[in-house]
């Protein structure tokens, strides 16, 4: 099968643009084009909210615009990501087929309005873009300048409506094989007396929130429910060929979704990233952009889309903050060095009214090429074309692995205990992400139906919920000779979260980390514990559990008024393999400490050397392409970074020059390469 994204040598550089918005303007595709070129650009995506302007009257249809925009764009040699309009349905669907809009989760009829309002589940729904998507596949998908098709826009969210009360009753009576006393169960319903006596009492599960298992099994099901209705969607455009990649933009950190779920049905995964850059937080919103990017790229194991990022400043923040040129180019340098093929904006030109007039734009309303961010796109432009042979490259994977699993989330989340107005998951992920990511050493995020054994370390944040098969892939891992670092709530529930009885962490876990975790104390601010770890103390402020030691050797201790003095760190040799565990969180140091120790154990070599604690952000990913690796080292500090030393082998990219040890600006980076047999 030939894959037009694959062949096409160059990054994709462009971004949203919505010819319907100009139709009636002076402001026609020509001067859209032309501007193309001059800034740069390659790729326009189009069509996302077309629909009432293809559209105008039910099975009325008018594609003269977008003929004349794609046909320019081939007679340009440009290219086009073609959206699906499912995103934004027309005033007369929702007038004459009001199933189609979504009911809340307070059993409230939404209203016609804003974008992102439709049930997943209506037949109406699904058949009207059906007859959408096939027009839009039969007309445009022989035309060599669609490069990918670009399935709805940030499908989120969900719909207690009828329809979907119905499939999600269907959906729990199948995991359950029609058996509502396995529901019962698995639910704990006797608890206040909830117990169904069929499928069919089972509604709206927002109506009495307090069964947590099912309000687990509803963000499955809408997660389910969503790769369902793209399914159908992705169907009707492959009817006419297979060969134009399939993606759709996909929200880091989106709550109420599990991206992995979208494995199977897309090409390739395609992300939209808005962080505030140049803010007080510049240097969290680098990691937790590179933590979101690794997480995307490990889905499918290969490159994703930048489908969405802003020129300039968004609008929709408390505070808009501008982008500086430098770090304009060092965001979309990111998003490459992280695994991406693209370099796409949101939006190309400003609209002219509503919502998104102010929001950051290729074109301003000005209008012309001589502004300061039409200059920096179009630098960026030229930055992409000198790089394109990393076009297609792999990310190399890290020596560690950081588990993100959005099920436990949810549970843990959800779950009435610990401390209920942050539990702390997402912070968990993130510091220790944070910790690799400054010491410039690879790192993944990867999700549970990964491999681990290509890792030497797996970290496990708070992995509260743990499965038969998850449990005895840690415990296989470990015997295997992997290591892994556990913090908090190992174990405690099952897939449907229920709470292990016997101990926890559950079943096997115990024997692998030699430890029982008896009590968690939640703490009020101020209220911490201290720890010791190596004569050193270090205090903690949210969590601090009570370990029982079996086997496990104590790395830390502290002494609590609650507990007495019992381990905070313990690690346990299980087969060829070890497992730590830290009970406390939050601590700033401890896992550091323990941490260090431990890479240097595994014999972990960060891909950069550098003074960490003088410069706090420097990081470095590699990408790899016929046996030739690319470093990118970025500085997302405060000031330049001197003397960062590089392992051997490596040349500077664009002047040949051998490198050792480099200097990368603030807000800067570096590119160097080298061939895989040159060096370790
Ligand atoms: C995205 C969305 C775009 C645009 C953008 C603004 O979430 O896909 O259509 O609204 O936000 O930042």
């Amino acid at each position: 099968m030939s894959d037009r994204l694959a062949e096409y040598e160059y990054f994709l550089h462009g971004g949203d643009y919505s010819p319907e918005q100009w139709k009636d303007s002076e402001i026609t595709p020509e001067e859209d084009f032309y501007l193309q070129r001059l800034a740069n650009c390659n790729t326009f995506t189009i069509g996302m909210f077309a629909w009432s302007d293809i559209e105008k009257e039910e099975g009325v249809f008018d594609f003269s615009l977008y003929d004349k925009v794609i046909n320019m764009a081939y007679e340009n040699g440009t290219r086009i990501i073609l959206a699906t309009p499912s995103g934004a349905r027309p005033r007369w669907l929702a007038e004459k087929y009001p199933e189609v809009l979504r009911t809340r989760h307070d059993n409230v009829k939404e209203p016609f309005n804003t974008r992102h309002n439709h049930c997943f589940t209506s037949p109406v729904y699904r058949e009207k873009v059906r007859i959408f998507n096939e027009k839009l596949a039969e007309r445009y998908a022989g035309n060599p300048a669609v490069i990918a098709w670009h399935i709805s826009n940030e499908y989120s969210f969900d719909c207690c409506c009828p329809l979907c009360i119905k499939a999600f009753r269907e959906y729990l009576s199948k995991k359950f094989d029609n058996d509502i006393e396995k529901l019962n169960k698995e639910y704990c319903t006797s608890f206040w007396g909830h117990k169904y006596r069929s499928f069919e009492e089972i509604e709206n599960p927002f109506n009495d929130s307090s069964i947590e298992g099912m309000l687990l099994d509803w963000r499955r099901f809408s997660s389910e429910q969503t790769v369902d209705f793209m399914n159908s969607e992705i169907r009707a455009i492959e009817k006419y060929g297979k060969d134009i990649p399939i993606t759709t933009n996909m929200m880091p950190g989106y709550y109420h979704m599990d991206y992995t779920r979208f494995k199977n049905s897309v090409d390739m995964m395609s992300v939209d990233s808005y962080p505030q850059w140049n803010g007080p937080n510049h240097v969290d919103e680098a990691v937790n952009t590179a933590f979101w990017f690794s997480y995307f790229y490990n889905i499918k194991q290969k490159p994703f889309l930048l489908m969405e990022s802003v020129p300039g400043a968004v609008s929709w923040r408390d505070v808009n903050k501008l982008k500086t040129n430098d770090t304009e180019s060092l965001s979309a340098i990111q998003a490459i060095a992280s695994g991406s093929d693209s370099v796409l904006y949101f939006q190309w030109r400003k609209s002219r009214g509503n919502y998104e007039k102010f929001h950051g734009a290729v074109v301003d309303h000005y209008g012309k090429e001589d502004t300061r961010i039409f200059r920096s796109v179009s630098n960026t432009g030229k930055l992409l074309e000198d790089i394109k042979e990393i076009k297609g490259a792999t990310v190399k994977n890290g020596d560690i692995a950081i588990l993100y699993d959005i099920e436990s989330r949810w549970a843990f989340d959800e779950s009435r205990g610990y401390s209920n107005k942050d539990k702390g998951y997402m912070k968990t992920c993130l510091d220790f992400y944070k910790y690799f990511w400054k010491n410039g050493i690879g790192t993944d995020v990867i999700s549970k139906t990964d491999d681990f054994t290509k890792y030497k370390l797996v970290v496990l944040p708070m992995l509260y919920m743990t499965d038969e098969s998850l449990s005895n892939k840690i415990t296989d891992y470990v015997k295997n000779g992997g290591y892994v670092y556990a913090n908090l709530v190992l174990g405690t529930v099952n897939e449907n979260d229920l709470c292990y009885l016997g101990g926890i962490p559950a079943g096997e876990l115990k024997n692998v980390f030699g430890i029982r975790n008896e009590e968690i104390d939640s703490l009020y601010d101020g209220d911490d514990y201290v720890t010791e770890y190596n004569g050193k103390n270090f205090s903690c402020s949210k969590y601090a559990e009570h370990l029982i030691p079996y086997e496990a050797k104590v790395l830390a201790e502290y002494t609590s008024e609650v507990f007495g003095k019992v381990p905070a760190v313990t690690v346990n040799e299980y087969g060829n393999g070890k497992a730590y565990y830290q009970a406390v969180y939050e601590e700033s140091g401890l896992k550091e400490s323990v941490l260090s120790s431990l890479i240097k154990e595994l014999g972990i070599k960060p891909y950069i050397i550098f003074d960490a604690e003088k410069y706090k952000a420097v990081t470095a990913c590699v990408r790899i392409k016929n046996k030739k690796e690319y470093m990118f080292v970025q500085n997302f500090g405060d000031i330049p970074a001197e003397n960062v030393k590089v392992a051997g082998g490596w040349s500077d990219f664009f002047t040949g020059e051998k490198r050792y040890e480099i200097s990368v600006n603030k807000n800067g980076y570096r590119i160097l390469t080298r061939y895989v047999t040159d060096g370790e």
